[in-house]
């Protein structure tokens, strides 16, 4: 089981292509719940996930992430599930805390299958006017600010191989 962990951490990749079709609610619950059990500093939890699924809402934030970034395509790659990342600034650590959520969701979804890949700009997008109506439409305070967000679903293309790491980055003083 150790092990198994260890491989999901070991073989994670940023997927790129998606499939279609919607994710279940219940495998978009459990990378939501892994967000959710990231540590944060002091146990604040002041971070807050918003998952998207609903089409024309969908397009909508990816076009809003879109005009902060300098290709002209999907920044979400077609992926069917967005889910949008937001923490309190109100607390300290609130980028940390937020980048915590973002990599057990990644994590979690290739645990699951799934295919999940860290889009930024999410800073850009909430801090405009557009994503700040947004907050107040979902209740969320004007202290909340964007730090990332995931792209999710089950991935098309073929399987991708973890990439080499560059060597002497571990100093052990044993
Ligand atoms: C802070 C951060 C921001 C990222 N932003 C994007 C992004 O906007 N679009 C994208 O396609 N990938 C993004 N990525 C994914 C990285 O490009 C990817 O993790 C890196 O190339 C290594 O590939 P791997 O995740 O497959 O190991 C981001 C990753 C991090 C950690």
């Amino acid at each position: 089981m150790k092990q198994e962990a260890m491989n999901v951490l070991l073989t994670r990749r940023s997927v790129r292509q998606y499939q279609t079709r919607q994710v279940s609610e219940q495998e978009m619950d459990q990378v939501l719940q892994a967000g959710l059990y990231a540590p944060t500093g002091k146990n604040v939890q002041g971070v807050e996930l918003v998952a998207v699924q609903e089409k024309e809402l969908r397009d909508r934030l990816a076009a809003l992430n879109k005009s902060f970034w300098d290709k002209d395509m999907d920044p979400y790659y077609g992926a069917p599930t967005i889910i949008l990342v937001l923490a309190d600034t109100v607390r300290y650590t609130w980028v940390e805390d937020g980048s915590c959520a973002l990599c057990n969701m990644l994590n979690a979804a290739h645990a699951l299958g799934l295919g999940a890949c860290w889009i930024h700009r999410v800073r850009e997008m909430f801090d405009s006017e557009e994503g700040r109506a947004y907050l107040r439409q979902w209740g969320l305070p004007e202290s909340m600010r964007g730090v990332g967000s995931v792209a999710l679903g089950y991935p098309a293309g073929p399987e991708l191989r973890p990439l080499p790491r560059k060597d002497g980055r571990v100093i052990k003083l044993l």
